[in-house]
């Protein structure tokens, strides 16, 4: 059984010492156990940690609240992505990950706090993989994202995340600082063979060893 710290989640050693820990983030109504298998194809031996979000949306676990389909309760994510840094800490030094080699794998509202924990706890993460994601929040000023890299895939049919939302978090996080990799969809919000074949490359040529 996992630690304590804060969230149910699954826990596994990276394969090396010194090997990236994907931190997986999961979309709304789904748990800690969704994007595991996910994780084996993108990144084996990389570690897995794999929080459940605490909000719960008519029963359905979620990272932090909306008041509506794309519009959220801002001040709950800026408490939610506190939160789930101090897990992000709290899990690092319990399981000796290095805590420079974080990287989030976001899928939908996974994707949208992985994306709030880069402009808000910048340090956090050493990257993210975003799938499907759009502006969570926008701080001002914005934080100091170079050496940071993010791998979004987006879908150009998704009915919850206009293109424009998508690109604007592009922008934000570039202007950030960060060197962002943007793949397009043809299709909607469900993630596609695609989808993982391109982050598959982005993670073999920035992350493995
Ligand atoms: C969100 O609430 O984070 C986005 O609308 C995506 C989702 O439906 O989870």
């Amino acid at each position: 059984m996992a630690a304590d710290l804060g969230f149910d989640h699954v826990f596994r050693a990276p394969a090396a010492a010194h090997a990236p820990t994907l931190l997986l983030l999961h979309g709304t109504g789904g748990n800690e156990h969704d994007l595991v298998p996910l994780a084996d194809t993108l990144a084996p031996g990389a570690g897995v940690l794999s929080p459940r979000g605490k909000v719960l949306e008519r029963g359905m676990p979620r990272f932090f609240r909306r008041l509506s389909e794309g519009v959220f309760d801002l001040e709950d994510l800026r408490v939610r992505t506190r939160e789930l840094t101090a897990f992000v800490a709290a899990a690092a030094s319990h399981y000796g990950l290095d805590p420079a080699a974080i990287v989030a794998l976001g899928f939908s509202n996974g994707a949208n706090i992985a994306a709030s924990t880069l402009l808000l706890e910048p340090g956090t993460l050493a990257g993210a993989i975003l799938f499907r994601a759009m502006v969570p929040i926008v701080p001002d000023p914005l934080p100091a994202l170079s050496g940071t890299s993010v791998f979004m895939s987006n879908g150009r049919t998704d009915s919850l995340i206009p293109a424009a939302e998508a690109e604007r978090l592009t922008m934000l996080l570039r202007q950030a600082g960060a060197i962002v990799h943007v793949e397009w969809q043809p299709g909607g919000h469900q993630l596609t063979r695609q989808d993982l074949a391109q982050a598959q490359k982005w993670w073999l040529e920035r992350w493995s060893a």
